[in-house]
């Protein structure tokens, strides 16, 4: 992990394709110069169309195999990105650049990178290691407070796998420390386990009955993470009381206000029921106490049955 000034960015990327998030370019345009291949943030561009439309675009800038490009943006840019890297030609050379605090704090590490396709959520993808991650964290400052708000939730995630983050989100540390600890806790999980077989899975607390509520109702990833962290620590009840409270506490704090909405319990089921990751019932990540985690699957019946009786 590189850290930057802005102002140094530019010449760091001198030479590579930069592929660069609409809105981080809208703020902070005047440290870049014209290499730049801006696109649209969000989630609507991680599909076959716009992998193609960039694979043609770098096509027609004779990209070659030995060179590297740069994701500059969100988790939706640095998906993008590093999944045609990870195809074009069978494999360029990248870099990427998180410009959200989601993207910092999370998806800029471990090298998974994907796409939706059929309305499931990462179902192509590779996992594709950048050669480099360079943090600016002056990218944050033009985040609006959801951005902001749906980043945090995941770092409460990762708080409740490691004890020194734990205490540092407790004691409201500031955010660049618990960024920088952040990412060393999710090194720790994911690159010990690069293809996901053991306990890189831990990093999805919270987070089947949070795809789960993401797919139904659209609503941010982190703030779906936030709920689903709280639901299933009710749900599976192994967690001490107080470390419940606490997630209760801070999940709640970390969303604000929500539209107010009835979730469809048996509905939010159904997804969970057909995510990749199930064998026979629905897969949880279950939470005995901070940084001890196992995994447990229920029934789906059994997941709707206590769902109801706690809600
Ligand atoms: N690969 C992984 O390991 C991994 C892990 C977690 C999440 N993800 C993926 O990350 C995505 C979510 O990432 P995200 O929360 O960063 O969302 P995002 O990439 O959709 O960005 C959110 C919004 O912020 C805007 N934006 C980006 N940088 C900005 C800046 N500096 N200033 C102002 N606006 C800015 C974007 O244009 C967009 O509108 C999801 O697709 C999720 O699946 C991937
Ligand atoms: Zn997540």
């Amino acid at each position: 992990m590189t850290e930057l000034q802005l102002k140094d960015l530019n010449e760091k990327l001198k030479g590579h394709f930069v592929v660069i998030d609409e809105n981080a370019y809208k703020g902070w345009h005047r440290f870049f110069g014209g290499n730049c291949f801006c696109i649209k943030g969000g989630e609507t561009i991680k599909d076959f169309k716009h992998a193609e439309r960039l694979i043609v675009k770098m096509l027609k800038l004779g990209i070659k195999r030995s060179d590297t490009i740069v994701a500059v943006g969100g988790g939706a840019v640095l998906d993008l990105v590093g999944f045609v890297a990870s195809i074009y030609m069978r494999g360029v050379a990248w870099i990427n650049v998180p410009t959200t605090l989601l993207s910092m704090a999370d998806s800029s590490i471990g090298g998974k990178t994907a796409i939706n396709a059929g309305g499931i959520k990462n179902i192509a993808g590779s996992f594709y290691p950048p050669k480099e991650t360079i943090f600016c964290y002056e990218f944050l400052q033009s985040l609006d407070e959801n951005e902001i708000k749906n980043g945090f939730c995941e770092i409460i995630k990762t708080a409740l796998l490691d004890k020194k983050l734990f205490e540092m989100v407790d004691n409201d540390e500031d955010l660049k420390t618990i960024i920088r600890e952040c990412v060393r806790v999710k090194r720790e999980y994911a690159e010990s386990d690069l293809y996901d077989k053991g306990k890189r899975q831990f990093l999805n607390l919270g987070h089947t009955i949070g795809h789960g509520i993401e797919s139904v109702y659209g609503l941010p990833h982190g703030i779906c993470v936030a709920i689903g962290l709280d639901l299933e620590t009710k749900i599976l009840g192994t967690a001490p009381k107080k470390l419940q409270a606490w997630i209760e506490q801070k999940t709640n704090k970390a969303i604000g206000q929500l539209p107010n909405f009835d979730i469809d319990i048996d509905k939010v089921a159904r997804v969970m029921a057909s995510d990749k990751k199930n064998k026979n019932g629905i897969n949880f990540v279950c939470l005995e106490d901070v940084g001890i985690c196992k995994m447990v699957e229920l029934e789906k019946e059994e997941v709707v049955k206590r769902w109801k009786k706690i809600n």
